[in-house]
């Protein structure tokens, strides 16, 4: 045991919806656990039980404005980087935020890395970066036919920033494609937005779309469980696996699953088109054969993880206050 704590990591964006069960997984694996976040997406009430474990220490910072990074980066061995802009729509409202707070922030952290010779990164990285595929299931190894949102294309930016500090300092990466992550403190994406508009008004729905746009998703908990197995199995300099299921379903389904839980029926408003908004992708489907070869398994299928967003909804509703 006193071998083990001497494991020590540390999450950027600690206190965000993947962030804080990333902690609460490392603690329970008795890594000490530093996390830093500027809270301004993440809750501190999210990281209520880590912050009851002595192993665990929170410092409330914004990577992007912090001048001495590294004095948080002593004697850690393994980086894990999940703070981002994670919101996709709003990317061209403020075309310079995904680059700073996504490619930016990854460079600064990488910088930090190549000074205190830190050797592991974990990297959250996006379906996103795969723009319009036009082959599904899309493969880890599949050509980019084009970028459509800011937010995907500076990740794909961090993916190759990472991949170079990789091999110009011998630096081992792990880099996960996720697609939508669903679970308990899920805080942005579109079951969010239909629960509070439903909540808001009952009797009417606006939907981004034609509501036919096909999209995958994956538990939390199923996602943390992943990338520990690629930390422990593969062993390459660079490591890249999507993380999702091999399933999909629309968002007419989404729609119809948050209805019959909160029974209501509204009349649904459509905006039209086979994109809820530039930068969306109408199908995503990523092939998981990679992650999934190293002996890694769901537990969880789409509609059991939508039911334990919703109920964490109907049981933490101040999350939509704000
Ligand atoms: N949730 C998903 O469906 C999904 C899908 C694909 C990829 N990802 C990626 O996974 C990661 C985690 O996403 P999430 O859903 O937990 O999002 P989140 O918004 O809940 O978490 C991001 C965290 O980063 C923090 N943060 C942002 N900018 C910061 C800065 N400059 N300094 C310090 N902290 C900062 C936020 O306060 C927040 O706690 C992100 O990199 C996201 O792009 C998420």
């Amino acid at each position: 045991m006193k071998n083990n704590l001497k494991k020590k990591a540390i999450v950027t964006g600690c206190a965000g919806f993947i962030g804080s069960h990333m902690v609460e997984h490392l603690l329970k694996l008795n890594y000490h656990v530093i996390g830093i976040d500027n809270l301004s997406t993440g809750k501190l009430k999210f990281l209520e039980k880590p912050l009851k474990d002595r192993n665990f220490k929170f410092h409330k910072i914004d990577i992007l404005k912090t001048k001495n990074l590294e004095k948080y980066f002593k004697s850690i061995n393994l980086v894990i980087h999940l703070s981002a802009n994670a919101d996709v729509r709003n990317g061209f409202d403020n075309p310079k935020k995904d680059l700073e707070q996504n490619t930016l922030v990854t460079f600064k952290i990488l910088n930090v890395m190549r000074k205190l010779d830190i050797k592991k990164i974990v990297f959250s990285s996006t379906g996103s970066i795969y723009g319009e595929p036009d082959i599904f299931p899309t493969k880890e190894n599949q050509h980019f036919p084009i970028q459509t949102s800011l937010y995907g294309c500076s990740k794909l930016a961090c993916e190759g920033l990472i991949q170079a500090f990789a091999n110009g300092y011998n630096i081992k990466a792990y880099i996960f494609r996720f697609v939508s992550i669903f679970g308990k403190r899920y805080t942005h994406g579109h079951l969010y937005d239909f629960y509070k508009k439903i909540k808001k008004n009952p009797k009417k729905l606006h939907i981004l779309g034609n509501g036919l746009q096909k999209k995958s998703y994956l538990n939390v908990n199923d996602c943390v469980e992943a990338i520990f197995i690629a930390l422990k199995k593969s062993k390459k300099k660079v490591n890249i696996f999507n993380l999702g299921l091999e399933d999909f379903i629309t968002v007419n389904q989404s729609v119809n699953i948050v209805c019959n839980f909160l029974n209501v029926k509204p009349l649904r408003i459509y905006s039209g088109g086979k994109r809820g908004w530039i930068g969306d992708s109408p199908k995503i489907y990523l092939d998981t054969k990679k992650i999934r070869n190293l002996g890694w398994k769901p537990k969880k299928n789409i509609r059991q993880s939508i039911h334990e967003t919703l109920t964490f909804f109907k049981k933490n509703e101040w999350i939509f206050k704000k």
